[in-house]
């Protein structure tokens, strides 16, 4: 069978960041592994990933945080303990040189066609983020919008456009990664889901380091945009900051939220089986496919 060309078969998930902003909870823990109500902020990742219909899964890990490749395995299995036939490889970034550099160290490893970017810190419930834009990528580059405060414009890499649009797809014209502020070109920031074609493999091999000395993912995507049109996805759900402390509690509260609800919309005689008590590592949701928040749309 021959695939479409803009069928995406492998899905980054960059995990080899230090976690300084959340230490010392991150001292010997990987920020990844870290718990989300119940389960590791990894695993959404990897679910989300099996969603979108990934054949590869490669994670980009440290040599200081072997726990993340213990707990994953070399296949993806979903939260509901299903396997899958998604295979998970794994490489090695030995510095710590930005995201940039991470997505270049899968040079080579990914599937024909273009490759989907999860970034495991950016939590997004309420619809399968990746899902959406695959189901919405017919070329180019693709990257998960959001419209965020003024103020937190410098923290994020942020889009220009042309004009204004509530389209769910908006043609951008160029993005500029951690803009000082009141520089911003406008309050629409990339969130954590690519969506990318090979060429940026090479482009990023000589992309100078950028905003905080490091190789900047954003500036290769920009410089791409030269040859390939760029397009910010709104996506429908809910996104949770897991790379600080206050986005991860918030995170956990909404799991928290949503798993209560779950078992108090199933009957009885269905939920008390199948419901296991919330200690241990064998706990699993009544029904952990459930998305944990209401979708909500927004317009830029
Ligand atoms: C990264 C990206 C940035 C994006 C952000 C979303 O930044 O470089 O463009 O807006 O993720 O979470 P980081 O959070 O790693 O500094």
């Amino acid at each position: 069978m021959t695939l479409p060309t803009t069928h995406m078969r492998t899905i980054i998930i960059p995990a080899a960041g230090k976690g300084t902003r959340m230490l010392p909870a991150t001292q010997v823990t990987a920020k990844e592994l870290l718990p989300v109500y119940d389960r590791p902020v990894i695993q959404f990742a990897i679910d989300e990933a099996i969603h979108a219909g990934a054949d590869r899964i490669i994670v980009v890990v440290s040599d200081s945080k072997p726990a993340i490749r213990e707990f994953l395995g070399d296949t993806a299995i979903a939260s509901t303990g299903a396997s899958t036939a998604t295979e998970i490889v794994y490489v090695t970034q030995a510095d710590a040189m930005g995201l940039g550099h991470a997505v270049l160290c899968c040079k080579g490893m990914t599937l024909p066609g273009p490759f989907g970017i999860i970034l495991p810190d950016d939590i997004i419930v309420g619809g399968s983020c990746m899902s959406e834009m695959a189901g919405h990528y017919h070329a180019g580059q693709m990257i998960a919008a959001m419209k965020v405060p003024v103020a937190d414009t410098s923290k994020y890499g942020i889009f220009s456009f042309r004009g204004t649009t509530n389209d769910i797809c908006i043609p951008v014209n160029g993005i500029v990664e951690k803009p000082t502020l009141g520089q911003a070109p406008s309050s629409v920031a990339a969130v954590g889901r690519y969506i990318l074609q090979p060429m940026v493999f090479d482009i990023l091999g000589q992309t100078p380091k950028g905003a905080g000395g490091e190789v900047q993912l954003t500036d290769a995507i920009a410089i791409a945009t030269r040859s390939l049109p760029l397009t910010a996805f709104q996506f429908s759900g809910t996104r949770y900051d897991c790379g600080s402390l206050d986005g991860l509690l918030a995170a956990a509260n909404a799991r928290q939220a949503s798993l209560k609800a779950v078992r108090m919309d199933a009957p009885l005689s269905i939920v008390r089986p199948s419901v296991r008590p919330y200690v241990g590592s064998q706990t699993q949701s009544p029904d952990p496919d459930q998305p944990f928040c209401e979708p909500v749309s927004r317009a830029f």
